[in-house]
Order: structure tokens, then sequence, then C-alpha cells
């Protein structure tokens, strides 16, 4: 089990040569995903459109959700934040009358797909189930773990509050009904080189302390709430015995170094910054 994680050094060498050195494409589930999507885009035509949006409310979905508007925690649903591909996100109240963010994942056969390179492989997740929608079930209680695990060491992601089946209900980070805007859409972020520190310290914590990668952060999955950031969407996050973990760190880290010098900021150097981040690791 342990040998999967510990790569020698020249290993290690190894995957940071592919993935920093050459511009060698292993953004396999960006493919994988961008097919997806054309694939979508073919079945879904204009008159469509809104079937996208209402597409998470299937009959359990409505069901589970009036158990949690009628016994807690829910108090209403109010709109939606975001409407993505693989989730919507709405902000909520609970019935403190205290903004909720609710993420209700879609039942979508390619996304459960998709989802298995994340599952399998990792030793928390020892069964892979067949049906699409236990498969979507798993991944927001993933999602619920992994924020978990990332909240109790103190890290910047939304507390998790509430997860069953699709749904996953956790802070909501916003002021009032405005909710805080992703990095990418931030001009120019004040103190740059302290937010890059403080999202470097993210990834090193992450690893050392909560034992996980995140496997897709970047601008897009960054809010930025009273200037700081807060970590979301970490479902996909694998643990550090995955397998893949480290090609995924490395991709982590080459995309905020990316980010961080397109604001014309010069960065550590990736190699440095990945060895310090696994150094602790036994
Ligand atoms: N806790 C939260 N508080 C406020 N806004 C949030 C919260 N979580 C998510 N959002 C908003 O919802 C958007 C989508 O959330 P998230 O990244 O978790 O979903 P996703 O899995 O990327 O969905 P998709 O890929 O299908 O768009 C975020 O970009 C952010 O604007
Ligand atoms: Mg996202």
């Amino acid at each position: 089990m342990e040998k999967n994680n510990k790569a020698t050094s020249e290993e290690h060498d190894d995957i940071l040569d592919i993935e920093i050195d050459k511009e060698f494409d292993t953004n396999i589930d960006e493919i994988q995903k961008r097919k997806i999507d054309a694939k979508r885009i073919k079945k879904i035509d204009q008159s469509k459109k809104r079937a996208t949006i209402e597409s998470v409310f299937d009959e359990r979905t409505i069901f589970n959700l009036s158990k949690l508007l009628k016994n807690g925690p829910l108090e209403r649903v109010e709109g939606v934040i975001s409407a993505g591909k693989e989730a919507n996100i709405y902000l909520a109240y609970d019935l403190n009358g205290k903004e909720v963010a609710l993420k209700i994942y879609k039942i979508d056969s390619n996304t459960s797909k998709w989802m298995r390179n994340y599952i399998i492989g990792d030793p928390r997740f020892k069964k892979i189930p067949r049906n699409i929608s236990k498969v979507i079930f798993l991944w927001a209680s993933k999602e619920f773990k992994n924020l978990k695990r990332a909240y109790k060491v103190g890290l910047s992601v939304p507390n998790p509050i509430y997860v069953k089946d699709n749904i996953l209900i956790m802070d909501y980070i916003g002021f009032e009904s405005i909710p805080a805007p992703i990095l990418k859409d931030i001009k120019s972020p004040k103190e740059p080189i302290k937010l890059m520190k403080e999202i470097l310290g993210f990834i090193k914590q992450l690893y050392q302390k909560a034992k996980l990668v995140h496997g897709d952060l970047s601008e897009f999955n960054i809010l930025y709430h009273n200037q700081k950031p807060v970590i979301i969407d970490i479902s996909q996050a694998v643990s550090i015995h995955h397998p893949k973990s480290e090609v995924y760190l490395v991709r982590d880290i080459k995309n905020i170094f990316k980010y961080f010098e397109k604001l014309g900021i010069e960065t550590l150097d990736p190699k440095e910054f990945y060895y310090e981040v696994i150094k602790t690791d036994n």
C-alpha cells in the first residue's frame, strides 16, 4: 500500500519533468471533461437550456429537500448562485436565518464516469458502486469528508454542515445575499504576495495535516472573501496515498504559480516548493 505513495526521488523528478519542464499534456481529466462537454452540447438544444438548471430536481432530490425544509436544517432556499456542469449552488437559510450554501449534484452518467478516476485508488473508498446515483452520492459524501478534514486542521474552507445523497450544505461565503467572487474575477487582489503565500500555505497544510491533495486548485475554485482566500470545490481531492496524488499536486502548484506569474509576481521554483510540500510525508 505504502509503496504506491513513496515514489523515489528519481520518480519524483520524472513527474516534475513531465509536468513542469515540458508542456506535456497530462491533463487527461480536462480532455475527458471537454469531451463530455462536447457530447452534452450536442445533446442539449436551446429549447432545453432551462432544463440544465432544473435538472438537479429529480423526484428524490425534491423529496429530500422538502424533508430538510420541514425538519431542518433549512428554513428556505433562495436563488441559484451558480449552475454548473456537475452541480448547482443555491443560497439558502438555516433555522436561525443564517445564510448557508446548498450544493446539489446532478445525477449524470458522464459525470459519474469521470468521477471514478478520483475514487478508484483512494484507500478511503474500497467499494466503488456501479449505480450512477450511488457514485454521485459517494462523490457528495467525499466532498463533505474532504471539507471536514480540511476544516478540522484549521484550513480556509467552508465548514460542511450536512450531507445526504446528492445534497451538501456548507457555510456560505459572502456578504448577505452577495456571494464572494472567485479569484478569477478579481482584477488586482490586494497584497498579492501575501495572498500567494496563503494559498501555498493551504496546499502545504492540506497535504501535511489533512493528508489530501485538492486536485482542481486554480483561481476558479478559490473565493476571495475579506481579502482572504477560501478554497472550495474540494470534492475531487484525493488522499496523498492515491496513486495519482503527486500528479495532481504538481498540477495544482503549476496552476497557482501560473496565476500569480500573470499578475507579475515572482514565484518560487515549483520543484523546490513541491519538495517542501511532500517532505514530511512518511
Ligand atoms: N460555500 C460557498 N459560498 C458561496 N458561494 C459558493 C460556495 N460554494 C460554491 N460557491 C459558488 O458556486 C460556484 C460553483 O461551486 P463549485 O466550484 O463548488 O461547484 P462545481 O463543482 O465547480 O460546479 P461546476 O463545475 O459544475 O460549475 C463557485 O464558483 C462559487 O461561485
Ligand atoms: Mg468549481
